[in-house]
């Protein structure tokens, strides 16, 4: 038998077929299904933002990579590994954005937002964007929802950074949260613990790993927090960082740990949590639910990084959630959306003078506040109303040749199958009687 030549042109037009309708890997789409998912969790951010007084910022996704090298640290995994930079066509190295605090500096330094408030309490939502290996619960594109407070490094703020990210995850309906808190002082005392972390893990470097012998170097501090089991297990005989604080720190922490004591929150001391971004000083913090294993929101002080990016000091506070991870969570959880739905009804027309007078009638409805489903561009009333069972609509509005001639329309209940005509001057009125 002759054998067959594979065209090769004909299988990579066919592979780029298939790439071309593949969404990036670790960038999923968020689709209709999702749909109360999101709705509810951005409902829910930004009505406790309001009720916590945070005002609304947007920054872009995309901004100079220096912002985040000079804030987030050359030597952290985000920046080493994880950030998506390149130039421009014009030549500008940009990066798209790994975190938000950064940014939010940067706005705040760029436009004097100090002017605006004082201190200026910001909340914001979108996209960050990290190379990681993609896995459940780390995208490559994932959406934080955040929380900052700057210009002012009293304790009090850590608190009522603390307690908004709590009534958020409260208000979702979390249950069994914890908190994981530490404190990694000034730049006095940290210096100092810095050192006796690097001797300490000098002596037992051939054990660690090949990421923290490189960071024994560059970021010792990070060592504490690696996941690998040796590293784990050498962290036991680390010194810890409460007995090198200074007492202006030991003070910050302490209140915090009393403003949080004061609100019953419960939460957990974490003598080895030191979070993966050096803009960190004194507080920070990550907060767990239940057997989910990954932080649902992580957060600190940042009271050096406007003068890292070149600014007047301007302390800060803050914290972001996870939204992905929020709604694995709540999935696991079996936590549904409590949304507050609209009232909805499905029109119908037959006809094609009825189809074109439906529409002044249906956006009537919708500017009355009525959520109107609609299937008008099948012609048969069997295939519209198919649609109104699958999406279990209460109440259908039928109008047909007949209905635009007596300046009527159709009311049906769909569960009880009852009908009733109602005249077109009354139909909202008669519509509102009938929905809720
Ligand atoms: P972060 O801990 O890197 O902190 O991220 C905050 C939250 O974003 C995490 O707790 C997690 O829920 C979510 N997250 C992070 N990476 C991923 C990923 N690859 N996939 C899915 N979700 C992820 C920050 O970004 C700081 N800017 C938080 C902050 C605000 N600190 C002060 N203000």
């Amino acid at each position: 038998m002759p054998k067959i030549k594979k065209n090769k042109k004909l299988t990579s037009v066919k592979q780029n077929r298939i790439d071309l309708i593949k969404s990036v890997k670790g960038m999923p789409d968020i689709l209709p299904k999702d749909e109360s998912w999101w709705k509810w969790i951005i409902q829910t951010g930004q009505l406790v933002s309001e009720l916590h007084d945070f005002h609304f910022i947007e920054t872009p996704i995309l901004e100079p990579a220096a912002l985040f090298e000079s804030a987030v640290g050359t030597s952290t995994d985000i920046i080493e590994k994880e950030m998506y930079a390149f130039k421009t066509k014009g030549g500008d190295r940009v990066a798209l954005r790994p975190e938000g605090t950064a940014p939010v500096v940067r706005s705040y330094i760029e436009h004097h937002l100090g002017y605006f408030a004082s201190p200026l309490k910001v909340f914001y939502y979108g996209p960050m964007f990290r190379y990681d290996r993609p896995q459940a619960g780390r995208e490559r594109q994932f959406h934080q929802f955040g929380f900052e407070i700057l210009s002012d490094n009293d304790p009090i703020y850590d608190g009522e950074t603390i307690l908004v990210v709590l009534d958020f995850l409260k208000s979702l309906k979390f249950k069994n949260l914890s908190i994981k808190i530490n404190t990694i002082g000034c730049k006095v005392c940290r210096s100092n613990y810095k050192e006796k972390i690097k001797s300490y893990y000098q002596s037992v470097k051939a054990k660690l790993c090949r990421d923290c012998e490189r960071r024994l170097e560059k970021n010792p501090l990070r060592i504490l927090d690696c996941k690998n089991e040796n590293c784990i297990s050498l962290r036991s005989n680390a010194p810890i960082f409460l007995d090198y604080l200074c007492q202006n720190c030991n003070n910050h922490f302490k209140t915090v740990l009393e403003l949080i004591e004061d609100n019953n929150v419960p939460y957990e001391p974490d003598p080895y949590l030191v979070r993966g971004l050096d803009y960190y000083n004194r507080t920070v913090f990550e907060i767990f639910s239940s057997d989910f294993k990954w932080a649902l929101a992580g957060g600190g002080r940042y009271d050096y990084l406007s003068e890292m990016l070149g600014g007047r000091s301007i302390p800060g506070v803050g914290v972001a959630l996870g939204i992905e991870r929020l709604i694995e969570a709540l999935k696991l959880q079996q936590i549904t959306p409590h949304l507050k739905s609209k009232p909805s009804l499905f029109f119908a027309a037959v006809g094609d003078q009825a189809k074109k007078s439906s529409l002044r009638l249906i956006n009537e409805l919708r500017l009355n506040g009525i959520v109107v489903v609609e299937a008008l561009g099948k012609k048969s009333l069997r295939a519209q109303m198919k649609i109104a069972d699958r999406f279990k609509m209460p109440l259908a509005l039928i109008f047909g040749q007949k209905e635009v001639f007596e300046k009527t329309v159709i009311m049906r209940d769909m569960g009880t199958g009852a009908q009733e005509n109602i005249v077109l001057s009354k139909l909202v009125e008669e519509v509102k009687k009938r929905i809720k």
